[in-house]
C-alpha cells in the first residue's frame, strides 16, 4: 500500500468519544472551518453554513433540547442507532456530543438534493484536518434526526442557523481524552473490475 502524510492521516483518523476539558484554540477552529469550505459541492453550490459552538452553556442548552426532543420523537426507520440514541437520551448523564469543547453544526439550504452529500464531504475534511492538528473528532447525527423539532430549531435560530435550513450533521471536536481503537475494516467491500 502506498503511504504519504495524507494517506496516513486518513488511516489514523478515528471517531473520538472521550474529550479533555480543554478548549480548542481559535486558530485551530478557524483552520477546521476553512477545511470545511474547501470541500467539493454540487454545481459549486457552497450553500452550506458551518456554525461552530464553543460556549459550554450553549452546548448544554442544545443537549437539553435534544434530550427533550427525543421524548416525543419516533424513529422513522429501523436504523438501530436511532432507537439506541432515543433510549440513551433518557440517562441523567446523556451528552450527545460526547462533551466535546466544540461542535460544528452543518446546515444547508432546503430542497437541495445535494445538501447532505456536500455537508458530509465537508465534515470529512474537518475530521481529517482535526487529525492533522492532533485533535479528535466525531460525526454526530442527533441534530439531523431532530431537525424538525420546533424548540430545538427555535433555539438554533437564535445562534444564526436559519429555521428553513436543513440540519445535515455535526462534528464534535476537541483534544482527545481516551483514544478509540480502530474498528476492523470489513472484508469484501471493495472490488476492482479489470
Ligand atoms: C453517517 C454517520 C453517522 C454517525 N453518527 C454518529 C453519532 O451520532 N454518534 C457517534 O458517536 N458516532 C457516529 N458516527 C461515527 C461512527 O460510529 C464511526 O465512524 C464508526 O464506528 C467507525 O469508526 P471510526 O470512525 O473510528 O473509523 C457516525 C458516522 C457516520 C458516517
Amino acid at each position: 500500500m502506498i503511504t504519504n502524510s495524507v494517506l496516513d492521516c486518513i488511516r489514523a483518523r478515528r471517531s473520538t468519544r472521550s474529550f479533555l476539558d480543554r478548549p480548542v484554540e481559535k486558530r485551530q477552529l478557524e483552520t477546521l472551518l476553512d477545511a470545511a469550505v474547501w470541500a467539493p459541492s454540487g454545481s459549486n453550490s457552497q450553500s452550506w453554513l458551518f456554525t461552530a459552538v464553543t460556549d459550554k452553556d450553549v452546548l448544554l442548552k442544545i443537549n437539553e433540547l435534544v434530550r427533550q426532543g427525543f421524548q416525543t420523537w419516533t424513529p422513522d426507520d429501523d436504523y438501530p442507532g436511532k432507537q439506541m440514541a432515543k433510549t440513551m437520551s433518557q440517562r441523567e448523564d446523556y451528552n450527545f456530543y460526547h462533551r466535546a469543547p466544540a461542535l460544528i453544526i452543518a446546515s444547508n439550504r432546503p430542497n437541495y438534493e445535494n445538501a447532505m452529500a456536500d455537508c458530509a464531504l465537508a465534515l470529512e475534511n474537518v475530521f481529517l484536518a482535526a487529525q492533522s492538528l492532533g485533535l479528535g473528532s466525531c460525526y454526530v447525527n442527533q441534530l439531523h434526526w431532530l431537525r424538525g423539532d420546533d424548540a430545538l430549531r427555535g433555539y438554533l435560530s437564535t445562534l444564526g442557523i436559519p429555521k428553513e435550513h436543513t440540519i445535515c450533521n455535526s462534528a464534535a471536536v476537541g483534544h482527545i481524552g481516551t483514544a478509540s481503537a480502530a474498528p476492523p475494516r470489513r472484508e469484501g467491500t471493495v472490488r476492482i473490475i479489470k
